[in-house]
C-alpha cells in the first residue's frame, strides 16, 4: 500500500446512468512508483467530505487508465448522506481531491492465467470487473491469450447498468466473454442476457468451471455469493472486494425498530472509558471520538481493523478474514463489530 497523500484533478465528468458519473482524475506531483501503482481492478482512496461536511476515507476502484497519470472511477449517488454523494453532486472539471494511497490485490495479473473465470457483481460493484475486462480486451487484440469470463450482474433496474452498452458490445464481438445480469427490482422480458429476480446457487452454473471467481457488491452480496461460490466451486480461487460497510444494511434494518441507546467502551490498552450511541459500527464509533483505527475496505474482507473484543453486547456482521478460530479467541473486525449495550471491551492492539 502506498500511503503519501497527493492531489488528483478532475479533468472530464461524464454521466454514466442517471445515479453514476465516471471522473477522469490526473494524479498531479505523483512519484514515478505511485503511478505504477494507478493499475485498473485497484483501488484508490480519496479524502473527501460527506455532505454534512464531515471528512472521510473512501476507496474508489480504478476502472481505466490513460497514460501515466490520468485514471478514471465511477461513482454512484447512494442517496444517504455520504461520500459518493457529495462526490457525485460536486466533483467537476477543474476540482482537486486528496488522494490517500493506491491498494488492492486483484488486477489483470490476478486472472490472465486461468483458463476460466467467473465474475459476479452486485450494482455499482461492476467497476472492478469492467477494469478487468478492458484490460483482457486489449490483451486479446494484441493477439495475447485470454481465458474465458463469463460475468453475472444484478442490478436493480435496466437503467441503474453502467457500462450496459460496452458489456453487450463485448459479447456480441468477442468469443472469450458472456453476459449475464439478473434485475432484481423490475420485471423484464427474459431472453438470452436478462432475468427478473436474484441469482440462486443453481444460477451459479453460467459460470462454468472457473478457476477464479471474482466477487465485487455490496458487503451482503459479497457475503451470500461467497458462500454459494464456496459450496460450488471449492477449489476456485476467491478474489473478493467490496467498499460497503455493513453498517448500511444493518442501519437500515435497525432504524424503524430500535432506537439507539448507548454503549461504553472500554478501551483496554489505555483504560479508558467512552459513552457512545449504538447503532454504527465499532470502527465508526472509535474513529467518531478521535481514536485511529487502521482500516482500509470497511467491509471485512483487507483484516486492517483486528480487535478484541469482549463483555457487552454486541453482534458481528460475517466478515471474510477471520477464521472460526479468531473468533472463538475473541478476535473481532472493527468495520463488523456491532456494540448494542452495556459495557464492551475493546483490545486495540491484539497480538498478531
Ligand atoms: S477495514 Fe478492512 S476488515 Fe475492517
Amino acid at each position: 500500500m502506498n500511503s503519501i497523500t497527493l492531489q488528483a484533478r478532475c479533468e472530464r465528468v461524464t454521466t454514466e446512468t442517471t445515479g453514476v458519473k465516471v471522473f477522469a482524475l490526473r494524479a498531479q506531483g505523483a512519484h514515478a512508483e505511485f503511478l505504477h501503482s494507478l493499475e485498473p481492478g485497484k483501488h484508490v482512496a480519496l479524502h473527501y467530505p460527506n455532505t454534512a461536511g464531515t471528512q472521510h476515507q473512501r476507496l474508489y476502484s480504478i476502472t481505466r487508465k490513460q497514460g501515466a497519470d490520468l485514471f478514471e472511477i465511477a461513482v454512484k449517488r447512494e442517496g444517504r448522506g455520504g461520500v459518493s454523494d457529495h462526490l457525485h453532486a460536486t466533483l467537476q472539471e477543474g476540482s482537486i481531491v486528496p488522494m490517500q494511497f493506491v491498494a488492492g490485490e486483484i488486477s489483470l495479473a490476478s486472472i490472465v492465467g486461468c483458463q476460466q473465470v467467473g465474475m459476479l457483481a452486485g450494482g455499482i460493484g461492476i467497476t472492478l470487473p469492467i477494469a478487468l475486462l478492458r484490460g483482457l480486451l486489449e490483451r486479446s487484440r494484441r493477439g495475447l491469450s485470454v481465458p474465458r469470463v463469463a460475468l453475472l450482474l444484478c442490478v436493480p433496474t435496466i437503467a441503474e447498468i453502467p457500462f450496459l452498452h460496452e458489456l453487450l458490445e463485448l459479447e456480441l464481438t468477442t468469443s472469450w466473454f458472456a453476459l449475464q445480469v439478473f434485475v432484481t427490482r423490475e420485471t423484464v422480458k427474459s431472453n438470452g442476457h436478462f432475468t427478473s429476480g436474484r441469482p440462486g446457487a443453481e444460477d451459479l452454473s453460467f459460470l462454468g468451471m472457473p478457476e477464479a471467481v471474482v466477487i465485487c457488491g455490496s458487503h451482503r452480496f459479497a457475503q451470500g455469493l461467497r458462500e454459494h461460490t464456496l459450496a460450488m466451486f471449492p477449489a476456485s480461487k476467491l478474489l473478493i472486494e467490496s467498499f460497503t460497510p455493513p453498517a448500511a444494511a444493518v442501519a437500515t434494518e435497525q432504524s424503524d425498530a430500535q432506537a439507539p441507546g448507548s454503549v461504553r467502551l472500554h478501551l483496554t490498552d489505555s483504560d479508558q472509558i467512552i459513552e457512545v450511541p449504538a447503532g454504527k459500527s465499532l470502527l465508526d464509533m472509535l474513529e467518531s471520538n478521535g481514536i485511529a483505527v487502521r482500516s482500509l475496505c470497511r467491509a471485512g474482507i483487507c483484516g486492517n481493523c483486528r480487535i478484541k473484543v469482549s463483555d457487552g453486547e454486541y453482534t458481528l456482521e460475517p466478515d471474510f478474514c477471520l477464521s472460526d478460530q479468531d473468533k472463538d479467541e475473541g478476535y473481532a473486525l472493527a468495520c463488523c463489530t456491532f456494540p448494542q449495550s452495556g459495557a464492551v471491551k475493546v483490545g486495540l492492539n491484539p497480538p498478531a
